[in-house]
């Protein structure tokens, strides 16, 4: 790396949207969205071969549009058909997604895009698969200079300084990952992911909604833009109204108790997981667990769902204390970046013969 200025990253890949945080100020985030032109017309409309997060999403008429993290695809899913078309595809998509990124990062730098490297550390879920390790390995692949995989509240917990007697619930789009720290790196015993985080959401409000106003016309793109300014599972506050066109014309819908029976939804899962991690811990520590529980993610900005868990916490554990990250979307990008930048220069360099190393 003689000569060369180095720009240290976090990133956190998510199914809902890709953040970077860089220690030259660049912190941005895209949705992992990836569109690409779907004919002549399309291209000449949009003057580009490939269009990203919010702008793919506002052309998506004239797009083949790509999620390639969606339903677990890359991250978590456990049947990989590492030769299929979508899984090529879902790499691609990905790869562009993460150059993008990296681009934002570097023609921000006053050094100049040919005098920087660029090394950084990725997150990764809770409990990915050596496929889904392999995936990730590929997308970084040629991207970045250097490269790091660490687990995704791991992350989080690092940004935070808490690495004993605390534990992480990172409530993201397609995954809940939780994670006890006790001092040291946490194996997958200390790490639960769970399936049902803020698309399940989406999708019970969805259907919800559906069966409940059968003449309205909504996608589950609008109901999951309503939840995210709307969402909460607290018994108190007005009602809550959203407006549907009904052959056409706007009408408001009450949607009170179905926005907050979809947002309940993940609960269930998040309080076993705790109750698990919990239980299954040394006894005398026990209480240090309980009283630093962490909520992070997109998903941590539910009204209510702090109160929910330490309730629950309360009737089956006894006691819990459960705060909130105070930048929930940049809490695990903020952490990879800070394990980025205390990683002494001999370990990068010692990670060039390493598994987790990419080479260029
Ligand atoms: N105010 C809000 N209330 C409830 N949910 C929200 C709010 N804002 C965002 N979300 C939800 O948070 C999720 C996105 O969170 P985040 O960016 O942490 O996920 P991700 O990292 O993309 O996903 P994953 O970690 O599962 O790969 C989405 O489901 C989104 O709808
Ligand atoms: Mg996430």
């Amino acid at each position: 790396m003689v000569g060369k200025r180095v720009i240290n990253v976090g990133i956190d890949l998510g199914t809902s949207r890709s953040v970077i945080s860089c220690d030259n100020g660049v912190r941005t985030y895209l949705a992992s969205i990836v569109g690409y032109p779907k004919d002549a017309v399309s291209r000449k409309l949009l003057g580009k071969d490939i269009v990203f997060g919010d702008e793919a999403l506002k052309h998506r008429m004239s797009l083949e549009m790509h999620r390639p993290f969606d339903k677990g695809m890359l991250k978590i899913s456990q049947d990989l058909d590492e030769n299929s078309h979508e899984y090529r595809k879902a790499i691609e998509a990905a790869r562009a997604l993460l150059k993008r990124l990296i681009e934002f990062a570097v023609e921000a730098d006053p050094a100049g895009a040919a005098n920087v490297l660029v090394r950084g550390v990725l997150g990764t879920p809770a409990l990915a698969s050596r496929k889904n390790k392999k995936a990730m390995l590929e997308i970084a692949r040629g991207i970045l200079d250097d490269v790091m995989y660490v687990s995704e509240p791991f992350a989080v917990a690092y940004g935070l300084g808490l690495l004993t007697n605390a534990f992480i619930v990172d409530i993201g789009a397609g995954t809940v990952d939780l994670c006890r720290m006790h001092g040291t790196m946490p194996t997958d015993e200390d790490q639960i992911t769970t399936m049902k985080a803020g698309d399940y959401v989406d999708q019970i409000f969805y259907e919800l909604l559906s069966k409940k106003y059968t003449e309205a016309n909504f996608t589950l793109n609008m109901v999951k833009k309503f939840k995210e300014e709307n969402s909460s599972i607290s018994d108190r506050g007005d009602s809550i109204f959203i407006e549907l066109p009904v052959k056409g014309k706007p009408i408001k819908h009450d949607v009170t108790a179905e926005l907050r029976m979809a947002c309940k939804a993940i609960v269930p899962d998040i309080v076993e997981g705790i109750r698990k991690l919990i239980a299954s811990y040394d006894p005398e520590f026990q209480m240090h667990l309980k009283d630093n529980v962490i909520l992070a993610g997109g998903g941590s900005q539910i009204v209510g769902l702090k109160k929910e868990i330490e309730d629950f916490m309360i009737e089956k554990l006894g006691y819990g204390r459960v705060t909130r990250v105070e930048e929930p979307l940049y809490a695990g990008a903020n952490g990879a970046l800070m394990l980025c930048k205390d990683m002494p220069d001999e370990y990068w360099h010692e990670l060039k013969t390493g598994q987790s190393k990419v080479k260029n």
